[in-house]
């Protein structure tokens, strides 16, 4: 029995028993991914973090793991001039012990309502740029400082473009920095870890609807690279499905300009990762079925084209199961339905995603 499949039996035995063997020798996606160059790992954290059963299913699956919402100002910094690192840290600790490398997300959440109330009251003073740039500098610093070596990779700044007009966000530092703020993220974050992955990510999909969001993030980071400020990849999202539509069936997929879009990215010499994966069936009809079957099959056709490109080099699921989703507090489905859109259920048995992200490792082309 591999180490693996003892680490999940030790955690979740019930459930495996329940599940029967079929499932239980694939190998984890860990290992399909790491024979092509790549690592798989997974977003955990608060309720997820605190179920046994979740954490031994991430410890069997994952290389890696990101805190979903323990490292973001709101969680990070109760008010001006404090940090609490305690939930931050408890995920560290796990990770470090259980040999999971860990994913930083994020330093620099741009819309005014991820930021916590008092940023966005701040009193920035007589000098207000550089208080705007001491502020960030200050945060950046602090905790890419903290976690060292233990943190390998950053999303320094996330979701910084708007998707109805692709220019730049407005938040409570831009009136003083306007897009410097971007800028001295990136620098604070390199300067602190030099040789860390500095990520700029956002949720750009190839679904139809994206392609001002697409366009304005190539725009941004052509001017990041002409500034010559410190960004090394492009995370992208991959919240598959109707993203920000009340509704919408899993049809609207762009290959191409997809494809298109990766490869200016890659062009200006950026690494890829698939940051956040998941799809959102709240526009898909029918029974269980049906709809694992058209989830399994749309996931397939993204990861094949994402996987093309072997720039591509972490993939990373938001959560492994259906039973923690953030999913299941977005829009709701119509028909009330839980949401099936991670590769494990709320059972946390393998579903026919599973299977797909599994299929597209193997079909990967080896980086
Ligand atoms: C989400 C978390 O999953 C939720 O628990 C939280 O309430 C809001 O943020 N893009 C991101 C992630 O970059 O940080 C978001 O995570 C999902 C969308």
């Amino acid at each position: 029995m591999s180490l693996s499949r003892r680490a999940w039996l030790g955690g979740a035995g019930v459930a495996l028993a329940a599940a029967g063997a079929a499932w239980a020798d694939e190998p984890p996606l860990r290992d399909l991914a790491a024979a092509k160059g790549l690592r798989f790992g997974s977003a955990i954290g608060g309720r997820s973090f605190g179920d046994a059963q979740v954490r031994a299913l991430v410890a069997a699956q994952c290389a890696l793991v990101v805190p979903e919402n323990e490292l973001k100002w709101q969680a990070l910094r109760p008010a001006p001039g404090v940090f609490a690192f305690d939930r931050a840290d408890a995920i560290l600790g796990w990770a470090a012990q259980t040999g999971l490398a860990v994913r930083g997300h994020n330093l620099f959440w741009t819309a005014p309502k991820w930021f916590p109330a008092w940023v966005n009251s701040y009193d920035f003073g007589s000098r207000p740029a550089s208080e705007a740039e001491r502020l960030i500098v200050e945060h950046v610093t602090t905790v890419v400082t903290r976690y060292g070596a233990r943190i390998g990779s950053w999303d320094v700044v996330n979701e910084a473009i708007d998707p109805a007009t692709g220019e730049l966000r407005a938040n409570a530092f831009t009136p003083y920095l306007g897009e410097r703020c971007l800028d001295i993220a990136f620098h604070a974050a390199r300067a602190a870890a030099p040789r860390a992955q500095m990520v700029y990510n956002d949720y750009m999909g190839w679904e139809a609807g994206n392609e001002r969001h697409r366009a304005g993030v190539l725009r941004l980071l052509g001017r990041l690279k002409a500034r010559g400020v410190p960004v090394d990849a492009l995370g992208v999202q991959s919240h598959l499905g109707p993203g920000d539509l009340p509704t919408a069936p899993l049809d609207r997929a762009q290959p191409e300009a997809w494809r298109r879009f990766l490869g200016e990215a890659t062009g200006m010499d950026l690494g890829l990762l698939v940051t956040e994966f998941d799809v959102d069936d709240r526009g898909v009809p029918g029974d269980v079925a049906t709809r694992d079957a058209e989830v399994a099959a749309y996931a397939k056709a993204y990861l094949d084209l994402t996987l093309s490109f072997p720039q591509l080099r972490d993939v990373l699921c938001w959560g492994l199961d259906d039973r923690y989703s953030w999913l299941q507090s977005r829009s709701p489905r119509a028909d009330g339905a839980r949401k099936r859109g991670c590769p494990y259920g709320e059972d946390l048995r393998p579903k026919p995603l599973r299977a797909a992200m599994a299929e597209a490792f193997r079909a990967a082309p080896r980086r």
